[in-house]
């Protein structure tokens, strides 16, 4: 028996067919096996294999459009990379609703980024902080030489404000540097500049600077959106449209007084945030951090997670949703920039106002998975639209041919048995009644 190690020298400097091939030894992989990770056409696989390391093929999420969105008065079709059912549907259809009141109106601010340098061992903190904030206009200057660039484009680095935290390890001073990062993700250009001002920082300070990083509670770039959903578009079989409207205010009050459903309501906000993020290649990671700390850190009582959308109910009974969330999207470097499928999606979204409208269309999208959910949840719940893919799944699974997929899948959900055993019941049952 071989003795199998994962220290494998130089498995870097490999071709992807390379890796492959040790991947699929490894594994014990088949031929037929392994063929998953060839790339897709019209994926460039030089692409791809320079954007992380140790590339072996590219891992495929399905990316599907929601319709009907309408933000600002512009038509959009929405590009979402997600694997979980219901979620394009939903989306779409709170747009279609949306879009009888003018679809969703949204605002970004200016797309501003925080960095942070850390500085230790200051004997005078309060002093120290007042040296720093009187260097102000220097260290700008400072920040700035190191991105002419960023400057040109309107951008770059705009106030500086330093903090006296209380720590396990005795007080520290952080500086915040903001930088308008224009149509960047910001990470490269603040990272830079943070590192570039923190030596002249700890001189100020008497200190030593240590971390000098990005924040990814990216308070000072957000987006807005809102929506009226109107009662009268609400109504369900069993509910008129006002009924509805107040079942959904009391979901959204379990939200506002109970974490544990704020979790869940916020998880389903990231349903569409996180799905578009993906699809136009932004780092998912740094939007569901600053949405999820976003949400517990402007709760005014500190620490409680909070909802990030608001729900209420206008003068003529319709109900309006709000949505404001960190959204540190950008469209030129990262993958954006590079990954093809990204820079179509790019492309398929019209976006004329770089950034701040991308920002804007997520948000947008983030509410209107919030709202679908709301709906689904306060009145027939939420597992009927999820059941009818499911079933499509289990049917397909089960060896339903194409033409026998819409019967097996009415059988599964009237009978509630969405289980893969009944669906080969039910395609056995079909054909000794009805040979091919
Ligand atoms: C499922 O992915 C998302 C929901 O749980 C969100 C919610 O409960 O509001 C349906």
């Amino acid at each position: 028996m071989t003795l199998r190690t994962s220290e494998i020298p130089g498995f870097y400097k490999l071709s992807v067919e390379e890796r492959r091939k040790v991947v699929r030894e490894w594994a014990g992989l088949t031929e037929e096996e392994a063929r998953v990770y060839e790339f897709p056409p019209g994926i460039d696989p030089g692409i791809l294999s320079r954007m992380i390391e140790n590339v072996i093929g590219a891992f495929a999420l399905p990316l599907g459009i929601a319709t009907n969105f309408q933000v600002n008065g512009k038509e959009y079709l929405i590009p979402m990379a997600i694997e979980e059912p219901s979620v394009v549907a939903a989306a779409s259809n709170a747009a279609k609703l949306a879009r009888a009141r003018g679809g969703f109106q949204a605002q970004a601010t200016d797309p501003v980024m925080i960095g942070q340098i850390q500085i230790l061992d200051v004997a005078d903190p309060a002093g120290a902080r007042f040296r720093i904030l009187g260097a102000k206009a220097a260290l700008l200057a400072a920040a700035n030489a190191k991105d002419p660039m960023l400057v040109r484009f309107g951008g770059g680095a705009r106030d500086l404000s330093v903090r006296i935290l209380s720590t396990p390890r005795g007080t520290m001073l952080v500086a915040h540097l903001l930088v308008d990062a224009r149509d960047a993700g910001g990470m490269n250009a603040v990272n830079t500049m943070c590192e570039a001002l923190a030596p002249e920082v700890a001189r100020l300070a008497g200190g030593r600077a240590v971390l000098r990083i990005i924040s990814n509670l990216a308070v000072e770039r957000l987006a807005r959106a809102t929506a009226t959903f109107p009662a009268e578009l609400l109504k369900t079989d069993s509910a008129t449209g006002p009924e509805v409207v107040e079942a959904i205010l009391d979901a959204y009050a379990l939200a506002v007084a109970d974490p544990f459903r704020a979790a869940t309501h916020n998880k389903g906000i990231m349903n569409g945030v996180s799905a578009v993020v993906l699809a136009t290649g932004n780092d998912f990671r740094a939007i569901e951090s600053g949405a999820h700390t976003y949400a517990a850190y402007r709760a005014e009582d500190g620490g409680v997670v909070r909802p990030l959308t608001t729900y209420e109910k206008n003068a003529s009974g319709d109900l309006v949703g709000t949505i404001e969330l960190p959204t540190a999207v950008g469209l030129i470097g990262g993958a954006t920039a590079v990954h093809p499928t990204a820079k179509a999606n790019v492309k398929l979204l019209r976006l004329t106002g770089g950034a701040q409208e991308l920002a804007q269309v997520i948000a947008a999208v983030g509410l209107a998975q919030n709202f679908a959910a709301l709906r689904a949840l306060a009145t027939e719940g939420i597992q009927r639209g999820h059941m009818e893919l499911h079933a499509r799944n289990i049917a397909a699974m089960a060896g339903a041919r194409p033409d026998e997929v819409d019967r097996v899948v009415e059988r599964l959900i009237a009978e509630h048995a969405i289980r893969i055993d009944r669906a080969r019941e039910i395609v056995e049952e079909m054909r000794r009644s009805a040979p091919a």
